[in-house]
This record gives C-alpha cells, structure tokens and sequence, in this order.
C-alpha cells in the first residue's frame, strides 16, 4: 500500500492537475468527487496521509453548493483547502466568507505573514496564480494569516492545531512560481507523507497484479494501434505474461507512412499478429464522401476484423484497454454536463458482445506517467512521444472520396509536416501537426506548364486533452519551407494553406 493523498474534487479546471503535481513528488494521490463520503470519524485507511478540498465554481452560499460530507475533516490527517476548498473550511469553521465586488483573475504577489510551515523556503513575497471570486472576509477562531496580498488580505492562513490549512491561490499552475515548494511543504512536512509513487516501482507491482488477475496460463488479447496508450499497455502486459498476451495490429490502408513498419519493428518480441485489411477498408470506403458515413464503415469494419482475427486465439478470455486514470476519474457532474464531457474515441470501437473480460493495466495513471512508465519498459521515444492519431486513419484528413491515390499524396505531405515538425524541435511541444488533403482544385504554374491540382492544408494546435485546442503559431520559415518541399516534390498537390482555427468553433479533424 502506497502513502496517498486524496483529493476531494469540487469541479475546478484544475484538479488534475493538483494531482498530477502531488505524483509528480512521489506521493500516490487519488481524486474523488466531492459528494463522496466520508468514513467514520478516525477511521480512514491507515495509507492515508493527506486531504486536499480542491477549488470550484461555486460560492458556499449557493443553494445548489456542492454537498460536502464535513466527516472528511475528522480524520486525523491535514487538510489543504484550495480556493473553494478554503472558503469552505472558513464556513466550516465559523468564519465569514464574502463574494467579491469583482473575480480576482491572474498574477498577483502574496506577502508572508509570520513564519508557517506550509511556505517553509518560499522567499518573502512570491507570484501566484488567482482565480476566484469570493474570499475569506474573517478568519475562523483559532486560525491565522499566513499570506496576505494587495487584494486579498487573508490570501492563506492555517490552523496547526486542527491540522487545516487554506490558500486563495493555485499552487499547481506554473504561473505560482513556489506552487510545487507550497504542495511539498504540504505533502512532507506537514502530512509527512512517503514518495514511494514511481514507475519502476509501479512495474513490480502492475506486473504481479496483472499475474495474479490472469493466471499462470490465462492469455490477454490486445488491439495494438501503435498509439501510446496501447502500445505502453501491451509492454507491461508483455512483461508479465510475455507471449500469452496476443497483439492484433490492424492496417486499414489509413495509416500515416511507415506506421505498420515501425509498428513491427518496436514490437518484434511479441506474438503480433499485423493483419493488412487495406483493400477490404477501401473497397467499404469506395465512393463515400460524407465524413459520419466513414466514420460508421470504418468502425464496423475494424469490428468485423478484430472479431475474425481474435478467435484464433480461443484460449484468450480477457481484452487489454489502455483507458488512463481521466478515463475513469468520476467527474463532478452536480454543476451540469461541462466537465464530463469526454472523449469517447478509442481505438475504433470493439466488438460490445464480445465474452472477455477487461484488463485495464493503466487505469491508475496520467498521460505523463505512461510516458514515463513506455520508457521504463524499454519503448522507444517516437513510440512514447507519439501524437494522437484518430482511428479511423487518414479517411479524416482526405475530404472527399477516398481513393489509394489520394491517400498516398496524402501520405507523401504529411510525412514532409512530420518531419520538418519534428526537425524543428516542436513535436513534442504540439499536441498534433499534420496535413489534410482538400478536394478543391487550383491553378498553378510549374516550369512553364499550367498545373490543376488539389489543396493540402497544414493543421497544428496546442492542446492539453483535444477537447479545446488553440492554433500553434508556427514560425513563417518553417510553414514556407513545409510548403515548397510539397509542392515540389508531391504530385498531386499546388497549393498549401494554414488553418488558422481554433476548437471551438472549430474541430482539430476536419472530419
Ligand atoms: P476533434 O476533431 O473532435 O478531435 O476536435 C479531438 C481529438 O480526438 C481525436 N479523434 C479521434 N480519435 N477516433 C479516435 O481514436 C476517432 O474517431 C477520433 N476523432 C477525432 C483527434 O485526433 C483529436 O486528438
């Protein structure tokens, strides 16, 4: 059992966040809604160390405030209340909480007050991050100032004896420059918590879990898609059970170039099975433009395949998913729909009558961890750093008809995006470049001939989880240079645009 911090999710943008920061320190940190209850006074499990109370949109005096079971306060461990987290703790404890005249939204400086464990090593006035509208107007009886800044006068404050402490502002977003210092003062020194959350160690222990689960002979088939979610799940599988865990790799005819090669060549130990359904993908696909209508074929074709491919192996009675911990974290849904939107796409939909049961070795993990964690089991840096790639392929990115030829014009433009992106020393920094090929013909002019060719598109965003995405501002040079090599050396192409839109209002796929 791990030391664990345990994080009461309020419905702040930022609880992952808070997580992912505590982890990041070694301390195993788990996040649950803030309707969960709370074990009878004193009587929470021995691992854990620490209660954060997160931040929020709402105000206590609400009528519809979240319902927060204040048994979590009787536990014996430290509390840390965050922005609504504080507000919460100063209603809590009688002190009086006040809506602002105006949200408090950006920098602003804390100064010091007196000398409190939680800002240990924090010079005297720090930047931090606001983001709140109202805030404690009177401290609680018994608790104290600890920070105060020029529109907050009670920015912290702290109760050691009640083990509560409460901050106004954001510590796990960067713009709080001693955030990080703030979360360890928390975490060591006051919750005095173990950092025994890491991922060689999770490998130990993921590896006998995953034995236990399955068996001494049980075997796991997998659907490999070479992205990094699958690819990280079939490697901890592969280590645990080696060749009784079956990898089944679909070629649609819809990969990006090389992609079945690399695919083979990182996964050559393992019982892989590549199947090249190209021409039964494309034969579906003949003729149809209308962007849901592949998005159908293409699932139901990837079903038909899996389902084909899979019983060969019917000794296999469990199926590995790569679902992530923001997969299964239960979203606060008490303030409406908007933070439980989720990204439903997976690796193409499998087949839902199928009688295997789920193993789902990276439920407990972050998209930063199972980098880490590929890395530790030997992936390589293009597999780990891979961007996201849509299953159904590159139907998405060619508007209108889907034809072998257009595909692989395609895939000549945006092997050129890829690599000058990743020359340029921005793959990683992007969460997906690639180019989009349009049915809509220009005039040119090459040599001396008249050319009348299609359109490529060059799309590239920022993004932190591809439900929001803002367009990356690439340097002119490199969309110049990106577009000369594909006009120059892509038959097929004359004419490359930027896309300069943002989701919303727009999508990152064009289809
Ligand atoms: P959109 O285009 O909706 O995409 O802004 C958001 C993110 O999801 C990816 N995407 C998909 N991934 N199957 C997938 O596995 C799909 O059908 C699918 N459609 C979009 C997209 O690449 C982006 O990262």
């Amino acid at each position: 059992m791990h030391d664990q911090v345990l994080i009461l999710d309020f419905g702040s943008q930022y609880t992952q966040l808070i997580a992912r920061r505590i982890r990041e320190q070694g301390v195993y940190c788990e996040i649950h809604p803030c309707t969960r209850q709370a074990p009878l006074p004193g009587s929470a499990a021995p691992e854990l160390r620490g209660i954060v109370l997160s931040g929020g949109p709402s105000s206590v005096y609400d009528s519809d405030a979240p319902p927060f079971d204040a048994a979590w306060l009787e536990q014996g461990v430290p509390v840390l209340g965050i922005c609504y987290g504080m507000q919460l703790l100063t209603q809590h404890n009688g002190g009086m909480v006040r809506g602002a005249s105006h949200r408090e939204y950006g920098h602003a400086e804390i100064e010091k007050v007196g000398d409190d464990v939680l800002l240990d090593g924090i010079p005297m006035r720090s930047p931090v991050w606001m983001s709140h509208a109202d805030s404690v107007a009177a401290l609680p009886d018994g608790f104290t100032t600890v920070a105060r800044s020029p529109n907050c006068p009670i920015a912290a404050f702290s109760n050691p004896e009640l083990r509560q402490w409460g901050i106004q502002f954001h510590p796990e977003v960067t713009h709080t420059r001693d955030g990080v210092r703030l979360l360890r003062n928390f975490i060591f020194g006051i919750c005095h918590a173990r950092a025994d959350w890491s991922m060689g160690g999770f490998v130990d222990e993921q590896v006998a879990r995953i034995r236990e689960q399955v068996g001494e002979t049980g075997e796991v088939i997998c659907a490999l898609s070479g992205g990094v979610d699958s690819s990280v799940a079939a490697a901890i599988l592969h280590r645990a059970i080696g060749k009784r865990l079956h990898c089944i790799f679909v070629d649609n005819g819809l990969l990006r170039k090389g992609e079945r090669e690399s695919v083979r060549a990182e996964f050559q130990d393992f019982d892989l099975t590549v199947i090249d359904a190209t021409e039964r993908f494309l034969t579906a696909l003949d003729g149809v433009t209308d962007p849901e209508q592949k998005r159908k074929i293409i699932g139901a074709q990837f079903i038909r395949v899996f389902e084909i491919e899979s019983r060969r192996f019917e000794n296999a009675s469990w199926l590995a998913q790569g679902t992530l911990y923001p997969d299964v974290i239960e979203s606060v849904s008490f303030k409406g729909p908007s933070a439980t939107i989720k990204s439903h796409h997976n690796v193409g939909g499998l087949p839902p009558d199928m009688k295997l049961k789920l193993i789902e070795p990276l439920r407990e993990l972050f998209k930063d961890e199972v980098r880490v964690l590929g890395k530790t089991l030997g992936l390589s840096d293009v597999r780990v750093w891979r961007q996201p790639f849509p299953g159904p392929g590159l139907a998405v990115r060619c508007l209108g008809p889907i034809t072998p030829e257009r595909l692989s014009v395609l895939r000549e433009a945006d092997a050129i995006v890829d690599e000058e992106i990743r020359a340029a020393g921005l793959y990683r920094d992007i969460w997906q470049s690639f180019a989009v090929l349009l049915p809509v013909r220009s005039v040119g002019v090459m040599g001396d001939n008249r050319t009348y060719e299609e359109t490529c598109a060059i799309r590239a965003v920022h993004s932190q989880d591809g439900m929001t995405a803002s367009v990356a501002n690439l340097p002119m040079e490199l969309l110049t240079r990106m577009s000369s090599r594909i006009i120059n050396s892509v038959r097929g192409i004359n004419r490359v645009v930027y896309d300069l839109s943002s989701k919303p209002p727009g999508t990152i796929e064009w289809e």
